[in-house]
């Protein structure tokens, strides 16, 4: 006998394409509401404002437990929020502290949370070549850590990136923030994440880390970078396996 229509698995694997598809498009929308709602920029740490959705906050907390920086470098100090976390998260752990940097003067319009671990390098642009010289003193020798949320255009993004990557030590991260604008702020594009496109095309010292997304609604996007071990930029690019499909 004929066997007539599709095949049940062919069907299946639809089902699943499509399933799929439907929770990708859902969690963007998630998302963009989440955004929209605008409780992430009334979200507090021990009382003082961060500027970030809590479950990148999570995850941020899970890389510093992991991978021990001894030293965090922020570029966007804003309210001083994000400074004060991680100097309380280096306080549980013993050790480390955070370098806070803002093209707005120290003090000049909030008052930023003092604390023992935090240094507030205010008044010039992250790119700065004093603030970049101050930064590779600090880090010489030290498991560093960089997330950059300061001026979110592709290309201060991308000069941040270049300037900062060289800090990140192997196995640490390098977190470029708020790619979703392409998804909530087009009038924003270009953007981290055409940063991010650029940066990536160029090195063969970062990779995407995945599993950071695992809560699906980020602000960072493909944003969360893990410093290859083994310094491998000296190879050419063709010894580099290619990476494994699907992943
Ligand atoms: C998104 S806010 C930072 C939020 C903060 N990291 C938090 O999570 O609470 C961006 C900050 O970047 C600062 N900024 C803008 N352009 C800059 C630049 N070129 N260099 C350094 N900071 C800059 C702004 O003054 C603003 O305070």
């Amino acid at each position: 006998m004929v066997k007539r229509g599709t095949p049940r698995h062919l069907w299946s694997a639809v089902r699943w394409q499509v399933r799929g598809r439907l929770d990708e498009a859902a969690y963007r929308r998630a998302g963009r509401r989440f955004y929209e709602g605008g409780s992430w920029t009334h979200t507090t740490w021990l009382g003082e404002n961060v500027f970030k959705n809590p479950l990148d906050l999570w995850v941020m907390q899970e890389i510093v437990v992991e991978t021990r920086p001894q030293l965090v470098v922020e570029t966007g100090t804003y309210r001083g929020g994000s400074a004060f976390y991680f100097a309380t998260l280096l306080d549980l752990l013993g050790e480390g502290e955070v370098v806070s940097i803002d093209v707005r003067d120290v003090d000049s319009e909030y008052l930023y949370p003092a604390h023992p671990r935090v240094t507030y390098l205010g008044g010039r642009s992250s790119t700065d070549p004093g603030v970049l010289r101050e930064v590779a003193r600090r880090s010489e020798g030290r498991r560093t850590m960089v997330l950059l949320d300061s001026n979110h255009s592709r290309d201060h993004v991308v000069a941040e990136l270049n300037a900062y990557a060289p800090f990140v030590s192997p196995g640490g991260y390098l977190i470029v923030e708020d790619s979703n604008i392409g998804v909530v702020r087009r009038d924003l594009l270009p953007g981290p994440m055409e940063a991010l496109r650029a940066f990536l095309e160029q090195t063969r010292d970062f990779e995407v880390d995945r599993t950071r997304e695992k809560h699906h609604i980020t602000f960072n996007p493909s944003g969360y970078l893990r410093r290859i071990d083994a310094a491998p930029s000296r190879l050419p690019k063709e010894a580099v396996p290619a990476p494994v499909a699907g992943r």
